[in-house]
């Protein structure tokens, strides 16, 4: 019984055996791949869209692919098999590719030792060409080696355990379509369809272009009789190399079957894409011709409009100025302000340049003062003094702002004053007259700026240019004292020596020319301006009677008679309250334009008088020093002197000129 049980777990065990042995492969079919279907060796991957790569562009490289399972051969059955793959083999541009693709047959997965190159992947020297070896291939060479005796550089070849082929014939397919031989170029980069047939005794190749139906036209065929070559278990694969020559090879799918009649026909809707390498599009040398003078044209109009743009608003900016920063406008911002300078913006021209009215952005007033200057000498001397200036802050000064420079120009940005200078209203009539207690606020307001010059910055500041058209009135004809600084300006050129003999005639102290500008010259301008303003005149009036032609020398003269308000200004007749005052400022003036600089007051003094606090010191018309003029050469009274003039004003200089010496 036990034996029967026995007998018949044998019989089931041999039937299962018989049966699991006979479940060997009959083949397989791939439209696309998937990590795991194949053994993979060498630089052989699959790329993440299906494609299987057996070889980069990398040179002396191969790349095996196996089905994992080995096929049965058995010399007692059929020795048949049928397959169809699609290959790509995918050059870089502008680079000859190589060497080329396989399908083989092999006893073994490991091929390792065999070479890149022009051995495929398939033999070495030692196995090429032994009858041991058991290698049975079809290749797609792309490479002629002579060697092998290859035929050329794109070509199919069998090949049974060796390199040089039984049989070849140069790429091509018989197209149904043309009813002809169409060659077919390997390295083309397109996918090719590839069909090899073998029913034990005749083995057959055929080629074609994806799409394009298996021809029905061989392009080999051989008899061969392979039962040597192949052995009982022998592995399917597809090999490529690379040698020094190198390209992309490519298997998009592949299908594989013991007999033709079941061989499954790949889907090629479901095949993976190939990369192509851009082609490097080459255009024609006619457009490039015209599209790099297109391109000159635009660039040389860009760059003139740039130009032209760059030389409108240029400026002259140095590494020292940095520290000026906020002092600093760009000509652009004043050159917009001003409206490109426009007429109807002009205020005027003075003795160091032309005046413009602006508005900056936020609705800010501001004159502008635009003066030419030549040479960069003590330019950075001057800008820091204007800036020092911007830090100034008394309300009877007119507010700098800042300024700009250009080469060969300079532009100075005040705060501006809507109803402009005082001589405007004391010799130009321009209304309302200004009564004298007007006035003489604008006396002490100008005192008290220029004592804040002298003693309440942080270092003494001239003014130099003391007069009426100097003195600026805002709204409620406060009187503020502007253009500080102005007449040092124009002193750049002159020798070391001689600085500061510049400002007006008639408001220039006489020792200015031999002892350069101090504070007491601008006492002395101060007190010529206090006589103007109380006597409605300039100190100089050529045109006038001689006793009257000097302010200075007249009102001493009329002191002297005893009739001192004789020199008033005309206007102020009807204000017969205020004589006392105007005597005060018309003796003051006198004191101030004392020709010995240490026998004037200093400003704060000045102040002290025009408030009453102290009274006047005792002194008459014929105190030393009172009432003198000295030998100072003067030019018409509007002009500016320097002793650098050029030489076309100093012959204007010499007609105008006169001499006059010490005396009553
Ligand atoms: C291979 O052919 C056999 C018949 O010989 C068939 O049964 C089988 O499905 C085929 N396999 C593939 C993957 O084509
Ligand atoms: C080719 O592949 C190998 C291994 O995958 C890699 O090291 C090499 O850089 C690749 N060469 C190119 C040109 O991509
Ligand atoms: C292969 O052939 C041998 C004899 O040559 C035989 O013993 C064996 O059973 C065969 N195998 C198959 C799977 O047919
Ligand atoms: C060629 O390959 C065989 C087996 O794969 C190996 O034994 C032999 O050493 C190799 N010859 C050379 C020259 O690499
Ligand atoms: C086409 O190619 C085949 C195989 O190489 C060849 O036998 C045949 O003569 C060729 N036909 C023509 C028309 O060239
Ligand atoms: C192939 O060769 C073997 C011996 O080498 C022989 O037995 C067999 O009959 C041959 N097959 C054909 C189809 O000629």
């Amino acid at each position: 019984m036990a034996q029967a049980l026995d007998l018949i777990w044998v019989v089931i065990s041999f039937l299962l055996l018989i049966n699991l042995s006979s479940q060997q492969e009959t083949g397989f079919i791939f439209n696309g791949f998937r990590q795991g279907d194949l053994h993979l060796d060498g630089v052989a991957q699959i790329l993440p869209g299906g494609l299987l790569q057996l070889t980069n562009t990398s040179g002396q490289k191969m790349g095996h692919a196996f089905f994992r399972q080995p096929f049965e051969f058995n010399s007692s059955e059929s020795l048949s098999f049928s397959t169809h793959f699609v290959c790509a083999m995918v050059r870089q541009p502008g680079v000859t590719g190589g060497n080329g693709i396989a399908f083989f047959l092999s006893p073994s997965m490991d091929l390792s030792n065999a070479d890149a190159t022009q051995y495929l992947g398939l033999f070495n020297t030692t196995t090429n060409r032994s009858p041991s070896s058991n290698i049975f291939a079809v290749e797609l060479d792309t490479v002629e080696s002579a060697e092998f005796d290859d035929i050329d550089n794109n070509h199919v070849g069998i090949n049974v355990n060796s390199l040089t082929s039984v049989d070849s014939a140069p790429a091509s397919y018989f197209s149904e379509k043309e009813g002809l031989n169409k060659s077919i170029s390997f390295l083309s980069g397109d996918s090719i369809q590839v069909w090899v047939d073998y029913d034990g005794t005749v083995l057959n190749v055929r080629l074609a272009p994806l799409g394009i139906q298996k021809p029905s036209r061989n392009l080999l065929s051989r008899s061969i009789n392979l039962s040597q070559v192949l052995q009982d278990r022998m592995f399917v694969g597809l090999s490529a190399a690379t040698g020094q020559l190198a390209n992309n090879h490519y298997i998009l799918g592949w299908s594989f079957n013991r007999s033709k009649a079941s061989l499954q026909s790949l889907d090629i809707s479901k095949l993976p894409r190939v990369p192509r390498p851009k082609p490097s599009y080459k255009p024609p040398l006619m457009l490039i011709l015209l599209l790099t003078v297109l391109g000159i044209i635009l660039l040389v109009i860009l760059g003139g409009a740039y130009l032209y743009k760059r030389n409108k608003y240029a400026e002259v900016r140095e590494e020292w100025e940095k520290e000026y920063g906020p002092h600093r406008y760009s000509y652009k911002s004043i050159y917009k302000a001003t409206n490109g300078f426009h007429r109807d913006g002009f205020l005027g021209k003075g003795g160091f340049g032309e005046v413009y009215k602006g508005t900056l952005p936020r609705d800010q007033d501001i004159a502008v003062k635009r003066f030419s200057h030549d040479g960069e000498r003590g330019m950075k001397q001057f800008v820091a003094e204007i800036a020092s200036m911007g830090r100034l802050d008394h309300r009877n000064l007119v507010p700098l702002l800042g300024y700009c420079r250009r080469k060969g120009e300079f532009l100075l940005v005040s705060k501006y004053m809507p109803n402009g200078s005082l001589d405007q209203f004391l010799f130009h009539n321009r209304e309302p007259s200004l009564p004298w207690l007007k006035r003489l606020a604008i006396l002490k307001g100008i005192a008290s700026a220029l004592h804040y010059l002298h003693t309440g910055a942080t270092q003494v500041v001239l003014h130099r240019d003391i007069k009426a058209s100097n003195v600026m009135l805002d709204t409620e004809f406060h009187g503020k004292l502007g253009d500080f600084g102005m007449a040092r300006f124009h002193d750049h050129g002159a020798s070391p020596t001689t600085t500061g003999a510049v400002g007006t005639v008639g408001y220039m102290a006489p020792e200015l020319t031999s002892m350069g500008a101090s504070t007491k010259t601008d006492v002395y301008s101060f007190g010529a301006f206090m006589l103007e303003v109380a006597c409605g005149r300039r100190p100089v009036e050529p045109n006038m009677r001689a006793e009257k032609q000097f302010l200075v020398k007249w009102v001493c003269d009329c002191w002297r008679k005893k009739a001192t308000l004789d020199a008033r200004d005309p206007k102020l007749r009807g204000e017969s309250s205020s004589s006392r005052s105007v005597e005060l400022v018309m003796k003051l003036g006198l004191l101030c334009t004392n020709l010995v600089p240490e026998s004037r007051p200093d400003m704060e003094q000045v102040v002290q008088y025009l408030d009453g606090l102290i009274p006047l010191p005792d002194f008459s018309p014929d105190s030393p020093g009172i009432g003198i003029l000295s030998p100072v050469m003067v030019v018409a009274s509007s002009s500016v002197i320097s002793n650098t003039s050029a030489p076309a004003t100093e012959s204007m200089f010499m007609t105008h000129s006169i001499q006059y010496g010490v005396g009553r």
